[in-house]
């Protein structure tokens, strides 16, 4: 497995497998992989000749006041994964070698980074969008492979790959989930043993969620409502947002028809965490 820390070579490292015709499978990550990185990589093993990761953590896309600085890094450790899952080249660059000085280009994916969690994260998106424009650039990525749980995410870089018409295919994989349903996140390393109980609240209003959905109740207020009370009654727990929203486009549902996802943000004392789910009423 090669570790690749420049653009140059990256770019020639790709740039050789394409002449040779292979199909280059590529995984963008933040790195501290858990088996939600690892389900993205296996499939991409599994879909073409040669796979690619990146590991960098995009100060783009923290804001001022958020965790850049204390972000998980194991790189050690992610590598050792790597290896044992047949990658054939970790792309490793340097914060300064993605965003040399001076660097001023942003991709701004317009009217879908805004809302959920664009609304309290400004610039994250910009930030996301850019970078992932970025890496397939330099990677030459036929399909690159993204989670679920990042739903958002995955709407906005499906339209900024059809709006530039890049030619990668986008791959959206399911959650993984912990025994008891926590979403896998990097970010689930901050939890104290109490807040990774109380986390387990998010995935508990979601099903909720499903079973009302279920039992033919469709009005968007009404479900929001229902799983407000419920993570409202944990103290450790605030909210930023539930959402009934299209899965493909984001836009708000007033009833749940079709396909609706259900998407939350919810502090768990000082953490983040995101979750979500589609039901599908058909
Ligand atoms: O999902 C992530 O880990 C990041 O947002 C990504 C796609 C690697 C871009 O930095």
């Amino acid at each position: 497995m090669r570790v690749i820390h420049s653009i140059k070579k990256m770019s020639a490292y790709s740039s050789d497998k394409k002449l040779k015709k292979k199909i280059i499978g590529f995984v963008p990550t933040m790195g501290a992989l858990h088996e939600g990185h690892l389900s993205l990589i296996r499939k991409a093993r599994q879909e073409n000749d040669v796979v690619i990761v990146s590991i960098f953590v995009n100060p783009a896309q923290f804001g001022p006041t958020e965790d850049f600085k204390k972000y998980p890094r194991n790189f050690q450790h992610d590598v050792y994964l790597c290896r044992k899952e047949n990658v054939d080249a970790v792309f490793y660059p340097k914060t300064k070698e993605i965003y040399p000085s001076g660097y001023s280009t942003y991709i701004e994916v317009e009217g879908l980074s805004n809302i959920l969690c664009g609304r309290f994260r400004p610039g994250h998106f910009k930030g996301v969008a850019t970078i992932v424009a970025k890496l397939f650039n330099i990677v030459k990525a036929d399909n690159a492979y993204f989670g679920q749980k990042d739903a958002q995410q995955a709407v906005i870089i499906k339209k900024m790959v059809q709006d530039l018409n890049m030619p990668v295919k986008i791959k959206v994989m399911p959650i993984i989930r912990e025994i008891d349903g926590l979403a896998l996140s990097s970010r689930n390393a901050y939890l104290n043993p109490q807040e990774r109980q109380a986390a387990l609240v998010l995935f508990t209003a979601l099903n909720r969620a499903r079973r009302l959905i279920k039992n033919k109740v469709k009005d968007s207020r009404r479900i929001i409502k229902d799983l407000k009370g419920i993570i409202k009654k944990n103290r450790s727990a605030k909210i930023d947002y539930i959402a009934v929203v299209d899965p493909d486009d984001l836009a708000p549902l007033d009833k749940v028809k079709n396909k609706a996802l259900i998407a939350l943000a919810v502090h768990i004392g000082k953490t983040r965490l995101i979750d979500n789910i589609v039901v599908n009423c058909n």
